[in-house]
């Protein structure tokens, strides 16, 4: 069967914020310590301690911007104690994450070294959790304000003299959780608190992200919205807060025990994962629905700040630390994941993978006891949809009904889409979800001219491949010849569980 579609490349939708391509590196195993940082004494080429090797990988990927310190650390994180001479900080218990010691040697200056490094805009996710409004306030000025002024007099007595810039800016996380465990109407109250007093410094202008739901809890973002909202003319006017944040992973199995493997599961197993995978969109409508009836200019933003597959961690590992492998399996759920964002990018301004390295759906694996380190499938769904950062959004509109398959009570649409345009090129991206069976689309591309079409495919012999140390390219995007381009026809072959993008010059 040949799936039909139409593309009016006239028509555009709404930008594609290259926030969308947002990551996430947390306090949690080994994301920061070996990760991202191994120290200046480390034999692995570093910049004051801050891996080269990561950096260089991650810059290929044009990533705009690192959510830090966390997750749930953020809400047990004082910034204090990770600032001056790193002999001197005060050891701390991480406590949600293994129960290890945590040094504090990577801090701010650290963090926003690693952002210049990287190219990429901090995201700094304050506490809320165990902190105050003022350590928060505090923080800000620390890291914003020109002139003189008590903190600034601090940063610069530990060797950074011009401000930072910072514009997103977390008021907590998982408020209803590890976050300190309050309802809905409790965490309204303190987020007008804390927003109230984080300032802007100077022509600094603060992005403020209030926590925001798990999942399917609208009534969470009713709350925040509502409390956004003027009573009576229900516009929303306040910038107290300027988006909500929303978490949701891609998790299966029979309980929070029991996750699966990352790389032993059957085919049962990764439909139940892929449906699992494309709730992400019933869930970012749904938020959306809440917002439009109190914000129906879109003033207020969405922020999937935490988003990914949660396996079971690697056998021999700690339970603590989070380490999953990442198959073909994983990069299919993230392609499935940007054709999503894709469609909501009216409302939805930004989305952060957890987390960029070793923990859960990670770009990159870095070992342990060597230099070695790997790029996931995952790392090539974010190089191969680059082109989508900052585009115009199109839509893929289908002729007729997309191929499905019943998993379980779900219905499963096995081939995803989304296309947008930019500089002069067209990109669309392509998932067939379907585990044995090749898909054939023709899309019919309207309202101009796209010249050349070249394609590259990341697919694999079998869904579990994945890259490891001695054999880092077994899942590793190639040059694709399955696709055709005539009279303003685009032809794709989809090789059974394979992701394919097509770009073209208009
Ligand atoms: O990403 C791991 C954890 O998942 C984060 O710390 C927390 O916010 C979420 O529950």
């Amino acid at each position: 069967m040949t799936i039909e579609a139409v593309i009016n490349l006239d028509l555009g939708g709404p930008r594609i914020s290259r926030h969308l391509y947002g990551h996430f590196a947390e306090h949690l195993g080994r994301c920061v310590y070996g990760g991202f940082y191994v120290g200046e004494d480390s034999g692995i080429p570093n910049e004051g301690g801050i891996r080269l090797d990561v950096v260089d990988a991650l810059r290929a990927l044009d990533i705009p911007n690192l959510r830090w310190p966390g997750g749930c650390f953020a809400d047990e994180y004082h910034w204090r104690d990770g600032i001056g001479p790193r002999a001197s900080r005060p050891a701390m218990v991480n406590t949600h994450w293994g129960g290890v010691e945590e040094n504090n040697h990577f801090g701010t200056h650290e963090f926003m070294a690693l952002c210049e490094l990287l190219g990429a805009e901090p995201y700094i996710s304050g506490n809320v959790g165990s902190g105050t409004v003022r350590e928060m306030s505090e923080w800000v000025e620390y890291l914003t304000r020109d002139g003189d002024s008590p903190m600034a007099r601090l940063r610069r007595a530990n060797g950074r003299d011009e401000p930072w810039r910072v514009r997103f800016w977390g008021l907590g996380n998982e408020a209803w959780g590890c976050g300190g465990a309050m309802t809905a109407e409790q965490y309204a109250y303190e987020a007008r608190r804390y927003g109230t007093y984080c300032r802007d410094h100077g022509d600094n202008r603060l992005y403020k992200i209030a926590a925001g739901a798990n999942a399917g809890d609208y009534a969470w973002t009713e709350t925040l919205m509502k409390q956004l909202a003027h009573l009576g003319c229900r516009r929303v006017t306040s910038t107290m807060y300027h988006a909500l944040s929303l978490h949701y992973y891609t998790v299966t199995g029979p309980s929070w025990d029991e996750k699966g493997s990352a790389t032993v599961f059957d085919t049962g197993d990764y439909y139940a994962t892929m449906v699992a995978a494309a709730r992400v969109e019933e869930l970012i409508a749904g938020h959306a629905a809440v917002m439009d009836c109190y914000d129906p200019g879109r003033s207020v933003g969405l922020v999937l700040d935490e988003w990914g597959t949660w396996f079971d961690v690697e056998p021999g590992t700690d339970p603590g630390f989070l380490y999953q492998q990442n198959t073909l399996r994983d990069a299919l759920v993230a392609s499935v994941h940007f054709d999503v964002f894709h469609r909501h990018a009216g409302r939805l301004v930004m989305a952060n993978i957890a987390q960029t390295v070793n923990v859960l759906q990670a770009m990159i694996l870095t070992d342990p006891d060597s230099e070695a380190m790997v790029l996931t499938p995952t790392y090539h769904v974010f190089a191969m949809n680059r082109g989508h950062q900052d585009a115009t959004a199109l839509r893929v509109d289908l002729r007729s009904a997309p191929p499905s398959r019943p998993v379980g009570d779900a219905t499963l649409t096995t081939v995803s889409m989304s296309a947008s345009r930019r500089d002069g090129r067209l990109l669309v991206s392509l998932s067939n979800l379907d585990a044995t069976e090749p898909a054939d689309v023709e899309i019919d591309l309207r309202g101009g001219a796209v010249a050349g079409a070249e394609a590259l495919i990341l697919t694999s012999g079998a869904l579990q491949d994945h890259n490891t140390p001695r054999s880092p390219s077994v899942v590793a995007p190639r040059p694709y010849d399955g696709v055709s381009l005539a009279g303003g026809t685009l032809r794709v072959h989809l090789p059974a569980h394979s992701f394919v993008t097509v770009s073209g010059a208009l």
